[in-house]
């Protein structure tokens, strides 16, 4: 993930931006960059590499402005070269960015046509661009920020310093986590405490959609709206952690509320934004002639497989085999020559997955691996490395990585389909757009979290819930019914929606939730008749869906709405529905969700 840092210091705070991106290396970088105000003047310096490499420019070119941004960038838009990497500014505004602004090519080629001359291939450096030209029209820079963020869609956070303004920075937020940090007369921004620890521990952190208009004698807070709002700072304890939980209430809640972040940053490493087509490395096996794809993994990361299985199968044309490791490495599964095994996992220290994929590599099968530990021994021992940049996950129950998991196999998916000529390049910009629309979606989904506190009472008096999903939703309704009863202790399935009536179908009456997950696509017509079926048997449905009540026929007891998001992209959304419930069930009966009782992070033993 990016780093952010800013400071209205009181002296030359060049050197202190890089101290604090310092503090942000464990999020990973290649490029990295400072810009400070200077006698009225913008001025930057920026380094491919570690940040040594920026360390020596600033002390063969220092920079001495007192107020000033920093950058460390994890490559996403463009190579990993100076050109692109942040600050990027304009004479007027200087930017630093996280996230992913998705409608920045409709933007720049906007400002193109009113002059702009673009010299990288971000989508940050538009946001400079948009800035100055509302300041051209005649605006102060707070009046010319706060229209221009009015135009950006995604989800992102951003630090903004001004030509010719000495004491004034703005920070916004909307999907990617900001930080204001209140000194004595200085005032800082960062994208986590972590990097602001060193100069104070008292800290407020942006919410959803807010902007921060920063002096060195404090901050003033603005909704999206452009509304005047009240922020309260707390007492970060940042400083002798790595990672701490913000200001939320549990690691779970931080990690999802983390995921437009995790998921921007995800996808921003498989996908050219410029082109809008898949980026994948070069794997030296060529993708277009695999026999077929044999998934395994375990718990969540195997429900991230099962969905993978779908897009592979549907897009790519490849025939998949998919199995819990700690049945497949005894099954004696025959697999193909040339064949490739896929392997999902988190921690990449899983012992069934780990025994499964040896066993695999002794069928003589190329390892693929999805790891979010890149340093893992299921990442070493794999032929190629898909990693999820999740960040470090604490809580127990997966979810931030799960959602990562899905967007770099998703971004698999279309790799193959292009290789095999099995989607066509319309086809891949649609899909890989929808995609990039996912971030905004979650942050929508977010911003309605008390719909699922205001069920939890509810839910938690239930003994058993059935989840119920067709297609991609199948998956998603077991992940739902597994974090459900692993954080709650409340006992629930999840089903294909058509087998209900082949069993499970005799549990429901009155008593039993049956949770619907049900995207409006090709398969919700069908899958409104499995809850009709639920509904005359007297069954509660908790229905998740992005479609209109009226459409659904018959009575729900709760209707969770999802924003409408394109089919290939849905699992990805959806997923959050399924934290949610199951993190606002736990947490009102007052369970250890971060440490669910019997569960390990990193289940080493099969
Ligand atoms: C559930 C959960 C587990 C893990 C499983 C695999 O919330 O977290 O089901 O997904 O133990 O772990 P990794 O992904 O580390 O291989």
């Amino acid at each position: 993930m990016c780093g952010i840092v800013g400071i209205l210091g009181t002296k030359p705070v060049a050197d202190e931006l890089v101290d604090a991106l310092r503090r942000l290396e464990y999020r990973g970088y290649d490029s990295a960059g400072v810009a400070t105000v200077e006698n009225g003047h913008l001025e930057r310096r920026r380094a491919e590499g570690k940040l040594k490499n920026l360390a020596a420019r600033l002390n063969d070119e220092p920079l001495q402005g007192h107020a000033g941004i920093g950058h460390t960038r994890w490559a996403t838009h463009g190579a990993p070269n100076e050109r692109n990497a942040h600050p990027h500014m304009t004479d007027k505004v200087s930017v630093v960015h996280n996230g992913i602004i998705e409608n920045f090519r409709e933007i720049r080629d906007a400002l193109r046509a009113e002059g702009a001359e673009f010299s990288s291939e971000t989508d940050t450096e538009v946001v400079a661009h948009l800035i100055t030209s509302e300041m051209r029209k005649g605006d102060g820079p707070v009046a010319a920020t706060g229209r221009a963020l009015k135009k950006l869609r995604g989800a992102f956070a951003l630090a903004i310093i001004f030509a010719g303004h000495d004491d004034l920075m703005i920070g916004a937020r909307e999907g990617s986590p900001l930080a204001v940090g209140h000194g004595e007369g200085e005032m800082y921004l960062g994208s986590d405490a972590i990097a602001l620890a060193p100069f104070t521990s008292q800290i407020t952190y942006l919410e959803e959609g807010d902007w921060a208009i920063l002096h060195r004698g404090g901050a003033e807070f603005r909704d999206r709206a452009g509304n005047k709002v009240k922020r309260r700072s707390i007492t970060s304890s940042a400083s002798g952690f790595l990672v701490d939980k913000g200001n939320h209430k549990h690691f779970m809640l931080k990690e999802i509320h983390e995921q437009p972040e995790v998921i921007s940053h995800t996808l921003t490493n498989y996908i050219d934004m410029t082109s809008g087509e898949v980026a994948f490395p070069d794997t030296g096996i060529d993708l277009a002639k695999i026999p077929r794809l044999t998934i395994s993994a375990c718990g969540t990361a195997y429900l991230a497989g099962m969905v993978a299985k779908y897009w592979l199968e549907r897009y790519a044309r490849v025939p998949v085999e998919i199995d819990v490791a700690s049945e497949m490495r005894y099954r004696e599964a025959p697999m193909p020559e040339g064949g490739v095994a896929l392997f999902v996992s988190q921690s990449g220290e899983t012992a069934d997955t780990l025994a499964a994929l040896r066993y695999a590599k002794a069928q003589g099968q190329r390892i693929f691996s999805v790891v979010n530990v890149r340093t893992s021994t299921i990442a070493r021992e794999s032929d190629v490395v898909l990693p999820t940049l999740a960040g470090p996950e604490i809580g127990v129950a997966s979810t931030k990585a799960f959602t990562c998991q899905l967007a770099t196999l998703a971004c698999f998916a279309l790799a193959i389909g292009r290789a095999r000529g099995t989607i066509t390049p319309e086809l891949e910009r649609e899909l890989v757009q929808a995609l990039t629309e996912v971030p905004r979606h979650m942050v929508g989904l977010l911003r309605e979290e008390q719909q699922y506190e205001e069920m939890a009472p509810w839910l938690s008096k239930a003994k058993d819930v059935l989840y119920l999903g067709r297609g991609t939703a199948y998956p998603i309704a077991m992940e739902g019914a597994l974090k459900l009863k692993e954080i709650s202790y409340i006992h629930a399935e999840g089903y294909a929606a058509g087998e209900m009536k082949h069993g499970p179908i005799a549990l429901i009456d009155e008593n039993v939730p049956v949770v619907v997950v049900a995207p409006d696509d090709e398969l919700f017509e069908k899958t409104v008749s499995n809850m009709q079926e639920v509904a005359a048997r007297g069954g509660q449905i908790v229905l998740v869906s992005d479609a209109n009540s009226d459409k659904v026929g018959c009575r729900v007891a709760t209707h969770l709405s999802v924003p409408s998001v394109h089919p290939f992209a849905a699992p990805l959304v959806y997923a959050l529905p399924m934290q949610l419930i199951a993190y606002h069930t736990a947490t009102f009966m007052g369970t250890d969700v971060d440490q669910p009782r019997n569960l390990a992070k990193s289940v080493t033993v099969e």
